[in-house]
């Protein structure tokens, strides 16, 4: 008999700095008045992120969304961009409010990242760009994607909202393409509240970026081009600072809860765990997905959400549905069948993972998965 938790256990929980050092900044805030409006801590925390991402700049803002809107904005993108359905809604919604059309291509099964192949194949005169999502942390097939946006003149941009941390061959996600947006949101193992940016090599966007974050107003008073409200505050940029801090612990920790999954899981047929990442890839761990097989497992997705519902742990059908099955996005064009992203979307299931979930708990979870799988499984 598997007994419930006592309280829910959410697939995810934000990490906080401690008070004092919170206290500690607001004083610091308090003191120079600067609320708002690229105060110093904005500024710092701008120059940490780019080191850290190895850029040569970076554009903090009110949050990821409104990051990718400006990125599309400032790159001057005009026609239809090329974008992977399994995604959150975030990322085709950024395009539709910029004016921009997205097609939808399939993606690879491994990682489930927008596929190279089915992104070449859906290259019209009409395209402009296309917009890889780095997906649980695992990067987009960048190489490969570079190539295909250089055969055909395409911008390239990647919503790396889940990739924060992650690199390949040593080097940061963050430097590939034209421009990447992250997003700072409470649930990232690095948040600033709410938050996003934008990480670019090209010195001609930042201040593109500035004046279009700023209501689009120049010094003159001028608006050349209308911008929009996306100014990042001083409180989130001290929260994001202090973040930035814990995040070796933070990934550190989502490693070995990673891990403990995937040891656990591996006994069970039909529940499967993304494979190994590529050669070269360091993924983030800030994701804990599981496959959910029906037909080896005896249980579909669906179930086994619910029936981990009923012993108090909370999971998510993430991404589901797919965004192109969404009502405002279903008119658009699919390049194919989207076969792989609904067969993901209808069977991925993501578990609780957060730097402060105890061990014990995660072994807890991982009896009750097998225990759900004992029942169901021929
Ligand atoms: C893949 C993806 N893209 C975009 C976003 C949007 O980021 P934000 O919430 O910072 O606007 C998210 C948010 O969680 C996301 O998961």
């Amino acid at each position: 008999m598997l007994r419930p938790f006592p309280t829910p256990i959410y697939v995810t929980r934000p990490n906080l700095p401690p008070l004092d050092e919170v206290a500690a900044g607001l004083a610091e805030i308090w003191a120079n008045r600067q609320l708002t409006n690229r105060g110093p801590m904005l500024e710092r925390l701008e120059d940490r992120l780019a080191r850290l991402f190895d850029v040569e700049h970076m554009s903090v803002m009110t949050n990821g969304t409104l990051a990718l809107e400006l990125g599309c904005q400032a790159l001057g993108l005009r026609g239809e961009v090329i974008t992977t359905p399994f995604t959150f809604a975030a990322s085709v919604n950024a395009l539709v409010r910029t004016g921009l059309t997205p097609v939808f291509a399939d993606i690879e099964p491994d990682h489930l990242t927008l596929d190279p192949a089915r992104v070449e194949a859906a290259i019209t005169p009409r395209t402009c760009a296309i917009l890889g999502v780095h997906v649980f942390g695992h990067p987009c097939r960048v190489v490969e994607l570079e190539a295909v946006a250089r055969r055909h003149g395409l911008a390239l941009l990647y919503d790396a909202a889940h990739a924060f941390g992650t690199t390949v061959d040593g080097v940061p996600v963050a430097r590939f393409g034209d421009l990447s947006m992250f997003s700072f949101h409470a649930t990232k193992p690095f948040h600033s509240l709410e938050g996003g940016g934008l990480a670019f090599r090209r010195p001609d966007l930042k201040g593109v970026l500035e004046r279009l974050a700023n209501h689009g107003l120049q010094p003159d008073g001028d608006v050349p081009e209308a911008g929009t409200n996306a100014k990042m505050t001083e409180v989130q940029a001290l929260i994001g600072l202090l973040m930035l801090d814990r995040l070796p612990d933070i990934l550190a920790r989502g490693k070995v809860i990673a891990m403990t999954y995937r040891e656990r899981l591996a006994a069970l047929p039909g529940i499967d765990c993304l494979p190994d990442p590529a050669p070269g890839v360091e993924v983030n761990h800030a994701f804990a997905p599981v496959l959910v097989d029906p037909a080896r497992a005896g249980i579909d997705r669906d179930g086994l959400h619910d029936a981990l519902r009923r012993l108090n742990v909370v999971t998510r059908k993430y991404f589901h549905p797919p965004a192109s099955d969404m009502a405002a996005f279903r008119a658009l064009r699919a390049a194919d069948s989207l076969a792989v992203s609904r067969d993901a979307a209808a069977r991925v299931l993501a578990l609780p993972i957060y730097a402060d979930l105890a061990l014990d708990d995660v072994h807890r979870i991982c009896d009750m998965i097998a225990g759900i799988h004992a029942r169901t499984a021929s």
